[in-house]
């Protein structure tokens, strides 16, 4: 094994006798060597160097790649798969094909929704702050009309609807009712790529805000808010964990809520 080499230690190190920048330009050339002599090290220094992508080639990529391994290939890999490529090896050798796992909410269980699991895969892996974009980006597909891209190669008309919840099956279920479409249907495939695609491309857009260090802006449905006040840490009751909107699932016995007597 190589020993690894300690940034700070090193920046310390050489600072004690050369200048700050010197320093600098001498850790970089070592990490250079480092990553020929180790490659994984480079891979596991997180995140990944980013510079900005272009948000409607990511659009293309994620309905692309969806045919190829499913929604959260699809959207992970038309993020990372063109900063790998930019960076080359080792960045390129990812066994990308690992998120396939992610496909119908992870094997058709139907819980996160695959696109938004690659989404935030790949935020953890590019970005220096991932909080505030997944929170963003979870927010937005929760009341967005989706998916808002028409990939080129899509044969069927584009039809939208609201997930109102993260999970793959209340997005797949708002968009079987506003369609009218089998969830097995060639249809409902085409609508999870051209998703991909939508959640590919916003994704991009935040991270490209970000890079450019513009505030990510974000906040909860009100609702959700309230509920968390109580239910949600610090709250009185404090007895979930969630940001998820809430209303989806708990509306109906909300009449006969402990909060309302
Ligand atoms: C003012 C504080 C408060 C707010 C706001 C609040 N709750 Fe509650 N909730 C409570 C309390 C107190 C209980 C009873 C807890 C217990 O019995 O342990 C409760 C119980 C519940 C329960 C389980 C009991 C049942 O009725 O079946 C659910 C589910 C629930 N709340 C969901 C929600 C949702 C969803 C919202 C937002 C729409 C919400 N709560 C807003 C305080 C609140
Ligand atoms: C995907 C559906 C779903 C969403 C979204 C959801 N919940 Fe729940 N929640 C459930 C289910 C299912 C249970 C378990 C119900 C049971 O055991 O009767 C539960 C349980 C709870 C309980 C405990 C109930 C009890 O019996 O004590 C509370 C409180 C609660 N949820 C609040 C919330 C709040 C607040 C939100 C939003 C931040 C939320 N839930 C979002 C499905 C959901």
């Amino acid at each position: 094994m190589e020993k690894q080499i300690d940034r700070r230690k090193l920046v310390t190190l050489l600072g004690g006798f050369a200048g700050v920048g010197a320093a600098a330009t001498l850790v970089a050339h070592a990490d250079q060597t480092a990553t020929a002599k180790a490659p994984s090290a480079a891979l596991q220094n997180l995140p990944w160097p980013y510079k900005p992508l272009d948000p409607n080639a990511a659009a293309q990529r994620g309905f692309e790649g969806y045919y190829k391994a499913e929604c959260m290939y699809g959207t992970f890999e038309a993020i990372v798969g063109p900063v790998a490529e930019q960076l080359g090896s080792p960045y390129k050798d990812f066994p990308f094909l690992m998120f396939k796992y992610g496909g119908g909410g992870i094997k058709g269980w139907a819980t996160i929704c695959g696109t938004l699991n690659g989404a935030a895969a790949a935020i953890q892996l590019l970005s220096p702050n991932p909080d505030p974009l997944v929170n963003a980006l979870f927010e937005w597909y929760e009341r967005e009309q989706l998916p808002d891209v028409h990939p080129k190669g899509a044969k069927f008309p584009e039809i939208r609807s609201v997930a109102n919840s993260p999970l793959c099956h209340q997005s797949i279920a708002s968009w079987t009712k506003v369609s009218q479409k089998h969830a097995y249907s060639p249809e409902r495939a085409e609508r999870c790529g051209a998703l991909a695609g939508s959640v590919a491309k916003q994704t991009v857009i935040l991270l490209n805000e970000q890079a450019a260090g513009k505030p990510i802006a974000f906040a909860l449905p009100q609702a959700t808010q309230g509920c968390m006040s109580c239910h949600e840490k610090g709250g009185a009751v404090e007895n979930i964990r969630a940001k998820m909107n809430c209303g989806g699932c708990h509306a109906p016995m909300l009449g006969k809520h402990p909060s309302k007597s």
